[in-house]
Protein backbone atom coordinates (compact mmCIF):
# COMPACT_ATOMS: atom_id res chain seq x y z
CA UNK A 1 0.00 0.00 0.00
CA UNK A 2 1.47 3.13 -1.03
CA UNK A 3 1.47 6.25 1.15
CA UNK A 4 2.93 9.45 0.38
CA UNK A 5 5.47 11.00 3.24
CA UNK A 6 6.08 15.00 2.59
CA UNK A 7 9.03 16.53 4.34
CA UNK A 8 9.92 12.72 4.49
CA UNK A 9 13.61 13.33 5.43
CA UNK A 10 13.14 15.68 8.21
CA UNK A 11 13.53 14.99 11.91
CA UNK A 12 9.96 13.71 12.53
CA UNK A 13 8.95 12.38 8.81
CA UNK A 14 13.06 10.25 8.70
CA UNK A 15 11.85 8.13 11.89
CA UNK A 16 7.95 7.75 9.99
CA UNK A 17 9.32 6.46 6.99
CA UNK A 18 11.20 3.98 9.21
CA UNK A 19 8.29 2.63 10.90
CA UNK A 20 5.87 3.31 8.02
CA UNK A 21 8.33 0.76 6.18
CA UNK A 22 8.50 -1.63 8.95
CA UNK A 23 4.76 -2.07 9.05
CA UNK A 24 5.23 -2.98 5.13
CA UNK A 25 3.76 0.25 3.79
CA UNK A 26 5.54 1.70 0.48
CA UNK A 27 6.58 4.99 0.56
CA UNK A 28 6.88 7.61 -1.28
CA UNK A 29 8.66 10.63 -0.27
CA UNK A 30 8.80 14.49 -1.53
CA UNK A 31 11.01 16.92 0.10
CA UNK A 32 12.98 20.03 -0.89
CA UNK A 33 16.08 19.32 1.57
CA UNK A 34 15.22 23.12 3.03
CA UNK A 35 16.23 21.92 6.03
CA UNK A 36 16.90 18.20 5.37
CA UNK A 37 19.27 16.22 3.52
CA UNK A 38 19.56 13.63 0.64
CA UNK A 39 21.87 11.52 3.20
CA UNK A 40 19.32 10.52 5.28
CA UNK A 41 17.72 8.27 2.83
CA UNK A 42 21.35 6.36 3.51
CA UNK A 43 19.93 6.13 7.08
CA UNK A 44 16.24 5.06 6.31
CA UNK A 45 17.81 2.25 3.62
CA UNK A 46 20.58 1.13 6.60
CA UNK A 47 17.74 0.36 9.04
CA UNK A 48 14.92 -0.89 7.08
CA UNK A 49 16.74 -2.60 4.34
CA UNK A 50 14.67 -0.96 1.88
CA UNK A 51 14.48 2.36 -0.51
CA UNK A 52 12.03 4.51 -0.58
CA UNK A 53 11.16 6.64 -3.95
CA UNK A 54 12.17 9.90 -3.05
CA UNK A 55 10.99 13.29 -5.43
CA UNK A 56 12.74 16.58 -4.46
CA UNK A 57 10.00 19.73 -5.26
CA UNK A 58 9.19 22.31 -3.62
CA UNK A 59 5.18 22.14 -2.78
CA UNK A 60 4.88 25.37 -3.39
CA UNK A 61 4.77 24.40 -6.97
CA UNK A 62 1.14 23.78 -7.15
CA UNK A 63 1.24 22.42 -10.64
CA UNK A 64 3.73 19.73 -9.55
CA UNK A 65 1.54 18.59 -7.09
CA UNK A 66 -0.95 18.37 -9.33
CA UNK A 67 1.32 16.22 -11.77
CA UNK A 68 2.54 14.28 -8.71
CA UNK A 69 -0.73 12.88 -7.67
CA UNK A 70 -1.81 12.31 -11.33
CA UNK A 71 1.27 9.99 -11.83
CA UNK A 72 0.49 8.72 -8.17
CA UNK A 73 -3.37 7.88 -8.47
CA UNK A 74 -2.52 5.23 -6.15
CA UNK A 75 -1.57 6.78 -2.91
CA UNK A 76 -3.63 5.48 -0.37
CA UNK A 77 -2.41 8.01 2.75
CA UNK A 78 -0.51 11.32 3.02
CA UNK A 79 1.24 12.01 5.61
CA UNK A 80 1.79 15.28 5.72
CA UNK A 81 5.23 17.03 7.61
CA UNK A 82 6.87 19.30 5.25
CA UNK A 83 6.61 22.90 6.72
CA UNK A 84 8.73 25.53 8.33
CA UNK A 85 9.01 25.34 12.21
CA UNK A 86 11.19 28.16 13.73
CA UNK A 87 8.79 30.34 15.90
CA UNK A 88 11.19 33.57 15.53
CA UNK A 89 11.97 32.87 11.78
CA UNK A 90 8.12 33.07 11.18
CA UNK A 91 8.02 36.76 13.14
CA UNK A 92 10.62 37.97 10.97
CA UNK A 93 9.03 36.71 7.80
CA UNK A 94 4.79 35.70 8.31
CA UNK A 95 4.55 35.57 4.42
CA UNK A 96 6.78 32.13 3.72
CA UNK A 97 5.39 30.80 7.06
CA UNK A 98 1.49 31.04 5.82
CA UNK A 99 2.54 29.63 2.10
CA UNK A 100 4.50 27.45 3.02
CA UNK A 101 2.81 26.04 6.09
CA UNK A 102 -0.98 27.01 4.66
CA UNK A 103 -0.40 27.37 0.75
CA UNK A 104 0.68 23.82 0.66
CA UNK A 105 -1.60 22.04 2.93
CA UNK A 106 -4.82 23.50 0.71
CA UNK A 107 -3.00 21.97 -2.38
CA UNK A 108 -2.67 19.03 -0.83
CA UNK A 109 -6.59 18.60 0.23
CA UNK A 110 -7.64 20.21 -3.35
CA UNK A 111 -6.01 16.91 -4.65
CA UNK A 112 -7.07 14.48 -1.86
CA UNK A 113 -10.37 15.80 -2.09
CA UNK A 114 -10.82 14.67 -5.90
CA UNK A 115 -10.22 11.11 -5.25
CA UNK A 116 -12.37 8.65 -3.92
CA UNK A 117 -11.04 8.39 -0.43
CA UNK A 118 -8.36 10.77 0.95
CA UNK A 119 -6.45 9.48 4.07
CA UNK A 120 -4.52 12.54 5.55
CA UNK A 121 -2.30 13.06 8.87
CA UNK A 122 -1.31 16.65 9.52
CA UNK A 123 1.57 17.74 11.71
CA UNK A 124 -0.11 19.89 14.44
CA UNK A 125 1.52 21.25 17.55
CA UNK A 126 0.47 21.55 21.47
CA UNK A 127 1.51 25.35 20.99
CA UNK A 128 -2.25 25.69 19.98
CA UNK A 129 -3.18 25.02 23.39
CA UNK A 130 -1.33 28.22 24.69
CA UNK A 131 -0.99 28.15 28.56
CA UNK A 132 -3.50 25.76 28.85
CA UNK A 133 -5.65 26.41 32.58
CA UNK A 134 -5.64 22.85 33.17
CA UNK A 135 -3.17 20.31 33.26
CA UNK A 136 -2.31 18.13 31.77
CA UNK A 137 -3.89 19.41 28.73
CA UNK A 138 -6.71 17.43 26.82
CA UNK A 139 -7.52 17.91 23.40
CA UNK A 140 -10.87 19.52 24.23
CA UNK A 141 -8.91 22.51 26.15
CA UNK A 142 -9.58 25.76 24.23
CA UNK A 143 -7.04 26.64 21.42
CA UNK A 144 -5.48 30.20 22.51
CA UNK A 145 -4.62 33.02 20.19
CA UNK A 146 -1.43 32.01 18.84
CA UNK A 147 2.31 33.54 19.48
CA UNK A 148 3.53 33.57 16.62
CA UNK A 149 2.71 33.12 12.75
CA UNK A 150 4.43 29.57 13.37
CA UNK A 151 1.54 28.44 16.08
CA UNK A 152 -0.57 30.21 14.20
CA UNK A 153 -0.32 28.29 10.66
CA UNK A 154 -0.82 25.27 12.97
CA UNK A 155 -4.28 26.58 13.99
CA UNK A 156 -5.28 27.72 11.22
CA UNK A 157 -4.12 24.31 9.40
CA UNK A 158 -6.17 22.67 11.92
CA UNK A 159 -9.56 24.85 10.55
CA UNK A 160 -8.63 24.43 6.98
CA UNK A 161 -8.81 20.84 7.51
CA UNK A 162 -11.68 20.32 9.78
CA UNK A 163 -13.57 22.93 7.60
CA UNK A 164 -13.06 20.62 4.08
CA UNK A 165 -13.85 17.14 6.28
CA UNK A 166 -16.59 19.09 6.98
CA UNK A 167 -18.01 19.13 3.57
CA UNK A 168 -16.16 16.35 1.89
CA UNK A 169 -17.62 12.88 3.67
CA UNK A 170 -14.95 10.81 1.66
CA UNK A 171 -11.62 12.79 3.25
CA UNK A 172 -10.89 11.72 6.74
CA UNK A 173 -8.11 13.29 8.63
CA UNK A 174 -6.17 13.33 11.92
CA UNK A 175 -4.21 16.07 13.50
CA UNK A 176 -1.86 14.98 15.78
CA UNK A 177 -0.41 17.58 18.43
CA UNK A 178 3.00 17.32 19.16
CA UNK A 179 4.50 17.95 22.57
CA UNK A 180 8.44 17.93 22.45
CA UNK A 181 9.82 15.74 20.27
CA UNK A 182 13.47 14.57 20.80
CA UNK A 183 15.72 11.59 20.61
CA UNK A 184 17.38 9.83 18.05
CA UNK A 185 16.99 6.40 16.05
CA UNK A 186 18.41 3.68 18.61
CA UNK A 187 20.48 2.86 15.79
CA UNK A 188 21.96 5.96 15.29
CA UNK A 189 21.15 5.96 11.58
CA UNK A 190 18.83 8.96 11.67
CA UNK A 191 18.22 11.76 13.95
CA UNK A 192 18.06 16.00 14.59
CA UNK A 193 19.61 17.96 12.20
CA UNK A 194 18.97 21.40 13.15
CA UNK A 195 20.63 24.08 10.29
CA UNK A 196 23.10 26.48 12.49
CA UNK A 197 22.06 27.49 16.50
CA UNK A 198 19.89 25.22 17.26
CA UNK A 199 16.38 27.21 19.20
CA UNK A 200 15.12 24.04 20.80
CA UNK A 201 16.66 22.82 24.15
CA UNK A 202 17.76 19.30 23.19
CA UNK A 203 19.87 19.93 20.44
CA UNK A 204 21.40 22.73 22.37
CA UNK A 205 22.36 20.56 24.98
CA UNK A 206 24.11 17.85 22.82
CA UNK A 207 25.96 20.72 21.30
CA UNK A 208 26.78 22.00 24.14
CA UNK A 209 27.96 18.67 25.22
CA UNK A 210 29.94 18.14 22.31
CA UNK A 211 31.95 21.47 22.36
CA UNK A 212 30.33 22.39 19.45
CA UNK A 213 28.59 25.50 21.42
CA UNK A 214 30.21 26.90 24.88
CA UNK A 215 27.11 27.39 27.67
CA UNK A 216 23.70 26.50 27.35
CA UNK A 217 21.25 29.61 28.04
CA UNK A 218 18.47 28.23 30.52
CA UNK A 219 15.61 30.73 30.34
CA UNK A 220 14.73 31.98 33.04
CA UNK A 221 14.49 30.10 36.87
CA UNK A 222 11.77 32.36 38.53
CA UNK A 223 8.70 30.42 37.25
CA UNK A 224 5.90 28.92 39.63
CA UNK A 225 7.62 25.53 38.96
CA UNK A 226 9.38 23.19 41.18
CA UNK A 227 12.46 24.35 40.54
CA UNK A 228 11.57 27.58 39.13
CA UNK A 229 12.58 26.30 34.95
CA UNK A 230 9.65 25.83 32.83
CA UNK A 231 8.40 22.14 32.14
CA UNK A 232 7.22 20.45 29.06
CA UNK A 233 6.66 16.89 27.54
CA UNK A 234 9.32 15.43 26.14
CA UNK A 235 8.77 12.49 24.00
CA UNK A 236 11.04 10.21 21.93
CA UNK A 237 10.73 10.83 18.10
CA UNK A 238 10.38 6.70 17.60
CA UNK A 239 7.41 7.19 19.86
CA UNK A 240 5.68 9.97 17.70
CA UNK A 241 6.77 8.21 14.69
CA UNK A 242 4.80 5.04 15.53
CA UNK A 243 1.94 7.30 16.67
CA UNK A 244 1.55 8.05 13.21
CA UNK A 245 1.52 4.54 11.63
CA UNK A 246 -0.89 3.48 14.29
CA UNK A 247 -3.33 6.78 13.35
CA UNK A 248 -2.81 6.17 9.58
CA UNK A 249 -4.19 2.50 10.55
CA UNK A 250 -7.23 3.48 12.17
CA UNK A 251 -8.20 5.26 8.85
CA UNK A 252 -7.47 2.98 6.60
CA UNK A 253 -9.27 0.20 8.59
CA UNK A 254 -12.00 2.86 9.21
CA UNK A 255 -11.57 2.46 12.78
CA UNK A 256 -12.24 6.99 13.03
CA UNK A 257 -15.02 7.82 15.08
CA UNK A 258 -15.45 11.05 12.50
CA UNK A 259 -13.97 11.90 9.59
CA UNK A 260 -11.70 14.91 11.38
CA UNK A 261 -10.13 13.69 14.73
CA UNK A 262 -7.20 15.44 17.23
CA UNK A 263 -4.92 13.56 19.21
CA UNK A 264 -2.08 14.38 21.99
CA UNK A 265 1.49 12.91 21.28
CA UNK A 266 2.90 13.30 24.08
CA UNK A 267 4.44 11.17 27.11
CA UNK A 268 1.82 12.88 29.98
CA UNK A 269 4.81 13.26 32.04
CA UNK A 270 6.30 17.19 32.44
CA UNK A 271 9.93 18.06 33.03
CA UNK A 272 11.68 20.84 33.93
CA UNK A 273 14.65 22.30 32.27
CA UNK A 274 16.74 21.16 34.90
CA UNK A 275 15.85 17.85 34.44
CA UNK A 276 15.93 17.53 31.36
CA UNK A 277 19.80 18.66 31.81
CA UNK A 278 20.32 15.85 35.23
CA UNK A 279 19.08 13.43 32.59
CA UNK A 280 21.60 14.47 29.82
CA UNK A 281 24.01 14.36 32.41
CA UNK A 282 23.13 10.84 33.74
CA UNK A 283 23.06 9.13 30.58
CA UNK A 284 26.14 11.09 29.24
CA UNK A 285 28.61 11.29 32.59
CA UNK A 286 29.22 14.58 31.42
CA UNK A 287 29.23 17.73 33.18
CA UNK A 288 27.02 20.06 31.07
CA UNK A 289 27.67 23.90 30.90
CA UNK A 290 24.83 26.14 31.19
CA UNK A 291 24.04 29.45 32.98
CA UNK A 292 20.71 30.88 33.88
CA UNK A 293 19.43 33.81 31.99
CA UNK A 294 16.56 36.06 31.61
CA UNK A 295 12.66 34.47 30.07
CA UNK A 296 12.75 33.80 26.76
CA UNK A 297 9.70 35.75 25.49
CA UNK A 298 6.62 33.68 24.30
CA UNK A 299 7.63 30.72 26.38
CA UNK A 300 4.74 28.68 28.05
CA UNK A 301 5.37 28.29 31.92
CA UNK A 302 4.27 24.51 31.77
CA UNK A 303 2.37 22.16 29.31
CA UNK A 304 2.37 18.35 29.38
CA UNK A 305 -0.30 16.12 27.84
CA UNK A 306 -3.12 14.15 28.79
CA UNK A 307 -2.61 10.98 27.01
CA UNK A 308 -5.67 9.12 27.54
CA UNK A 309 -7.21 9.90 23.95
CA UNK A 310 -4.44 8.14 22.37
CA UNK A 311 -3.98 5.72 24.73
CA UNK A 312 -7.97 4.27 24.61
CA UNK A 313 -8.75 5.18 20.87
CA UNK A 314 -5.47 5.29 18.82
CA UNK A 315 -4.14 2.06 21.72
CA UNK A 316 -0.66 4.00 21.48
CA UNK A 317 1.65 4.48 24.15
CA UNK A 318 4.91 6.85 24.24
CA UNK A 319 7.42 3.69 25.97
CA UNK A 320 11.05 5.34 26.07
CA UNK A 321 11.64 7.46 29.18
CA UNK A 322 13.79 10.92 29.26
CA UNK A 323 16.91 8.98 30.02
CA UNK A 324 16.05 7.02 27.07
CA UNK A 325 15.51 10.03 24.32
CA UNK A 326 18.88 11.84 25.92
CA UNK A 327 20.74 8.93 25.42
CA UNK A 328 19.75 8.54 21.72
CA UNK A 329 20.15 12.41 21.32
CA UNK A 330 23.28 11.93 22.86
CA UNK A 331 24.68 8.83 21.13
CA UNK A 332 23.27 10.45 17.77
CA UNK A 333 25.43 13.83 18.42
CA UNK A 334 28.58 11.87 19.16
CA UNK A 335 28.18 9.97 15.76
CA UNK A 336 27.77 13.29 13.61
CA UNK A 337 30.11 15.08 14.81
CA UNK A 338 33.11 12.46 14.78
C1 LIG B 1 9.24 25.61 20.71
C2 LIG B 1 8.28 26.65 20.24
C3 LIG B 1 7.00 25.97 19.84
C4 LIG B 1 7.27 24.99 18.73
C5 LIG B 1 8.36 24.04 19.11
C6 LIG B 1 8.74 23.28 17.86
C7 LIG B 1 8.83 28.76 21.36
C8 LIG B 1 8.42 29.73 22.41
N1 LIG B 1 8.08 27.65 21.27
O1 LIG B 1 8.63 24.90 21.79
O2 LIG B 1 6.06 26.92 19.40
O3 LIG B 1 6.12 24.25 18.44
O4 LIG B 1 9.50 24.72 19.64
O5 LIG B 1 10.06 22.99 17.76
O6 LIG B 1 9.77 28.99 20.65
N2 LIG B 1 15.21 26.41 26.61
C9 LIG B 1 16.31 26.92 27.28
N3 LIG B 1 17.43 27.20 26.59
C10 LIG B 1 17.54 27.01 25.24
C11 LIG B 1 16.41 26.48 24.54
C12 LIG B 1 15.27 26.20 25.26
O7 LIG B 1 16.26 27.11 28.50
O8 LIG B 1 18.60 27.31 24.65
C13 LIG B 1 13.99 26.08 27.36
C14 LIG B 1 12.77 26.87 26.93
O9 LIG B 1 12.65 28.05 27.64
C15 LIG B 1 11.65 25.86 27.23
C16 LIG B 1 12.30 24.49 27.04
O10 LIG B 1 13.70 24.73 27.11
O11 LIG B 1 11.28 25.97 28.56
C17 LIG B 1 11.97 23.86 25.71
O12 LIG B 1 12.24 24.79 24.68
P1 LIG B 1 12.13 24.40 23.14
O13 LIG B 1 12.92 23.17 22.88
O14 LIG B 1 12.46 25.62 22.35
O15 LIG B 1 10.62 23.99 22.94
P2 LIG B 1 9.28 24.82 23.22
O16 LIG B 1 9.55 26.17 23.70
O17 LIG B 1 8.43 23.97 24.07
Amino acid sequence: MKILVTGGLGFIGSHTVVELQNEGFEVVIIDNLSNSSEDVLDGIVAITGQQPVFEKFDLREKSKVQDFFARHHDIEGVIHFAASKAVGESVEEPLLYYENNLGVLVYMLQELTKKDKGNFIFSSSCTVYGQADKLPITEDAPVKPAESPYGNTKQVGEEIIRDTCNVNPDLSAIALRYFNPVGAHPTVEIGELPIGVPQNLVPFITQTGVGLREQLSVFGDDYPTNDGTCIRDYIHVVDVAKAHVVALQRLLNKKNESNYEVFNLGTGKGSSVLEVIKSFEKVSGEKLNYKIVDRRAGDVIQAYADTQKANNELGWKAHSTLDDSMKSAWDWERKIRN
